[in-house]
């Protein structure tokens, strides 16, 4: 395998391994997509990515991690999306979506804002929702409100309408975002999931809300689609969730029609300590990928071309995914072929300035 290989998923085709990872732009309003958006992901498609992936998408307005968020828990939010993914897929890329609920993460200011951490009820924040106790993230964080059997219903029946307004848009790639700990992942980690009732305790209580979610969103999300999961592989802390713990979920989920975990990491606990360096999270990837025998993704600080393709000729990963590399050079693919002396298409208008 070779980074600039085509693959396929199901029914759709990848024209190489390079991925733009998930990464929120705080720039909406009201959860809708503008030109910011279409021009920060299709200018990565342009720069031939084989695959593009928006943002944490929220699939409740309350599951927003930020106020300036992007949304798609109403129909209105599909059309300003399709253009974006009609641009992404004339580029030759796969448009893609993560669809996310940020639990007791949501409600927070922009990174670049003054006023870091909670935004009040009374600056157009909204008290979280959260998994288990009334505790949140920090101590800071905004009282969360604990998610009662309905309301867990409730989560997975948004997430399957986020992927039914995913397939409206054109989306032809949907990632649940199960990592870095919102929703989901306060479900997994036994680290503050305390719960009592069938959504607690157990492995499998504990991973019973991204069971009933993948069967959800796949009851819409049509056979010939991929489905992707992000997880955090590991809290990197005692008594979290391990890396074990990810494989055996990879092989609940990987029956469900889960087709690639993108194994990322951290996240629940802000005082896990993360060894954090080039393809920190690459083993990750290769022990779920062979012990569970299912395509993997990996992230976390892959810059180089060559590290990229290491990653993929020795079977550690199927897809990298590249995340703030993108954002120094959107054209990465582009000059990381050159560096591995690969042929590949470059889009016509830039022909001119092929190496
Ligand atoms: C600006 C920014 C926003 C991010 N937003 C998301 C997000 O919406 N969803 C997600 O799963 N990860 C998000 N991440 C994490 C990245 O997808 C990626 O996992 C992480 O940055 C490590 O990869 P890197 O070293 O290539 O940046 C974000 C990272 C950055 C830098």
């Amino acid at each position: 395998m070779n980074l600039f290989d085509s693959f396929k998923i199901r029914d759709i085709s990848f024209r190489n391994r390079i991925a733009v990872s998930p990464m929120c732009e705080y720039s909406s309003e009201d959860g809708f997509a503008n030109d910011w958006h279409l021009v920060h992901l299709g200018s990565r498609a342009v720069g031939g990515a084989g695959a593009v992936l928006t943002e944490a998408i929220a699939v409740l307005a309350k599951g927003r991690i930020s106020p300036c968020d992007l949304g798609i828990w109403k129909d209105a939010h599909i059309e300003n999306l399709a253009r974006i993914v009609r641009f992404v897929r004339q580029q030759g890329s796969v448009a893609g979506t993560q669809l996310a609920h940020a639990g007791f993460k949501a409600s927070t200011a922009a990174p670049w804002q003054n006023q870091r951490g909670p935004v009040a009820v009374t600056e157009g924040g909204w008290r979280p929702i959260y998994s288990s106790t009334s505790k949140g993230f920090t101590p800071e964080s905004l009282e969360p409100e604990a998610l009662t059997p309905e309301g867990i219903a409730q989560v997975a029946h948004a997430f399957a309408e986020g992927a039914r307004r995913s397939l409206e848009a054109g989306f032809e790639l949907v990632e649940i975002h199960g990592a870095h700990g919102y929703l989901i992942h306060q479900f997994l980690s036994p680290l503050v999931n305390t719960r009592t009732d069938q959504y607690g305790g157990s492995f499998g209580n504990r991973t019973r809300i991204l069971r009933e979610v993948v069967e959800a969103v796949r009851k819409v999300w049509p056979e010939r689609l991929p489905l992707w999961l992000r997880i955090s592989a590991s809290d990197w802390t005692e008594g979290g969730w391990t890396i074990e713990d990810s494989v055996a979920l990879a092989r609940q989920v990987k029956p469900l029609g889960v087709d690639l975990i993108d194994a990322s990491s951290g996240g629940i606990v802000p005082a896990a300590k993360i060894p954090v360096g080039p393809g920190y999270q690459t083993s990750f990837a290769e022990r779920i990928r062979h012990g569970a025998g299912i395509l993997t993704g990996t992230v976390g600080m892959i810059i180089a071309p060559e590290q990229a393709q290491h990653i993929i000729a020795t079977g550690q990963a199927d897809v990298v995914l590249l995340a703030r590399e993108f954002l120094r050079h959107p054209y990465w693919p582009l000059s990381a072929a050159q560096v591995l002396k690969q042929q590949i298409a470059w889009p016509k208008q830039y022909e001119r300035a092929r190496f």
